[in-house]
């Protein structure tokens, strides 16, 4: 297969919900990827916020290779070595009470558990999420997801969610009621513009929750694994929620998704009240359990903080030389970039130019490098983003580019 055929097939079988570069990725190692030419890549998206460890880290290449031939499935009504191996590397480093977990496949299914338990936890049916929030698509998740266009087309959704504006813990406080069970937030909004909250804020909403009596569910998907230069982001505040929802890297690029709660929480769900058929399979704990110990023992979070500090002060370099470039923010290795107009044109002449970035919203450039980025890589990525920015500058001063 060519790449023209890889991209015709894909097209012509499958859904068409992706929006897709015409790229056909078939090889990586650390923060590159090759396409099926041979053409190298660096991904600056570490596909989506996954290969946080990098593509094909050797540790989890060699656990899987030794689990898959040892036993691939096993239904948690059986007990399992790696599942075991898995949930206790996990817990210690969970932050401290939250030792109760839930294994799952998505960041989505990860969401969908916190919201159950907190209904069944606490009897009452009221979610307060924030405006410009994203927890996954599954109805569950998108009721608490905010961007009109993935929830209008599929109303109703669950009932009794309600959206408050973000940074201002006034407006939790307004939105409780007799009837409410939990504030599900993420500690950064990643999909919302890499917004990082003000300082107080976090605690703030954490005592509300404490007075009210209510559930605090931090949604880390995004901001966990080390990627904004703490283990979990909520630590940069020094704040534990009560639930906490994790997947993307866990299982070093295998689908995984985990919610993790305190004891007396997670017991309120009953056996049989919320199963999934592949929830710790022995090949992904076996992936997981290599993926933590390559986390801790490479150093990742400490890398992360150290690469994302330079990262982020070569990205306020550009801001100084490209008046398109409204604001650089972000933590760690979880940055945004926001334009005075659509990203869209910048994205893709990147990627023409080998380096892989993402959206956030429709302004924000996001940058979510694998934490093992090298700080060449890292120069060549910001050579790169300097040039697109040239090219654009240059073309909406001749007006050819509409805002
Ligand atoms: C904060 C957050 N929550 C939930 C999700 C949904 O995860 P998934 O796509 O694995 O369902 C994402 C995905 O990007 C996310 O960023």
């Amino acid at each position: 297969m060519n790449d023209k055929d890889i991209i015709d097939i894909e097209n012509r079988f499958m859904a068409n919900v992706f929006s897709k570069k015409p790229i056909a990725l078939t090889r990586g190692k650390g923060a590159l990827v090759w396409d099926i030419n041979g053409k190298e890549y660096l991904d600056c998206s570490s596909s989506y916020g996954v290969a946080l460890l990098g593509h094909c880290h050797p540790k989890v290449v060699a656990a899987i290779q030794a689990q898959v031939a040892q036993l691939i499935t096993c239904h948690s009504g059986y007990y399992n070595d790696r599942r075991a191996e898995f949930v206790q590397k996990l817990v210690q480093i969970t932050p401290k009470g939250l030792d109760k977990v839930f294994l799952s496949n998505s960041g989505a299914e990860s969401v969908e558990c916190s919201i159950k338990l907190a209904r069944k936890y606490t009897g009452k049916p009221e979610i307060i999420a924030l405006m410009g929030a994203f927890h996954g698509k599954t109805m569950g998740a998108l009721s608490a997801t905010w961007d009109k266009k993935y929830r209008e087309p599929f109303m109703p959704l669950v009932p009794d969610f309600k959206h408050v504006a973000p940074d201002n813990a006034d407006k939790i406080r307004e939105a409780i009621t007799e009837k409410t069970a939990a504030v599900l937030m993420e500690p950064i909004r990643g999909e919302g513009g890499v917004r990082v909250p003000p300082d107080g804020y976090l605690q703030a909403v954490r005592q509300i929750c404490d007075e009210k009596n209510i559930l605090l569910i931090f949604d880390e998907v995004q901001t966990s694994f080390g990627r904004t230069g703490k283990l979990f982001g909520c630590q940069n505040w020094g704040v534990t929620p009560d639930v906490m929802c994790l997947a993307k890297p866990f299982a070093g690029g295998l689908p995984i998704g985990i919610t993790v709660a305190k004891e007396n929480i997670m017991s309120a769900l009953k056996v049989g009240e919320h199963t999934t058929t592949f929830s710790g399979s022995p090949l992904v704990c076996a992936a997981g359990c290599a993926a933590i110990d390559a986390l801790i023992e490479e150093k990742l979070t400490e890398r992360a903080a150290e690469m994302g500090k330079y990262l982020k002060a070569r990205l306020e370099g550009l801001q100084a030389k490209h008046k398109i470039i409204k604001e650089v923010r972000g933590l760690g290795l979880m940055l945004g970039m926001e334009l005075r107009f659509d990203v869209q044109n910048v994205i893709l002449k990147a990627a023409e130019k080998c380096v892989l970035v993402l959206d956030a919203g429709r302004t924000v450039v996001r940058l979510l490098p694998p934490l093992v980025i090298e700080k060449e890589q890292i120069n060549w990525a910001v050579s790169v983003l300097d040039e697109v920015l040239g090219e654009e500058e240059n073309e909406r001063a001749s007006n050819t580019v509409p805002n």
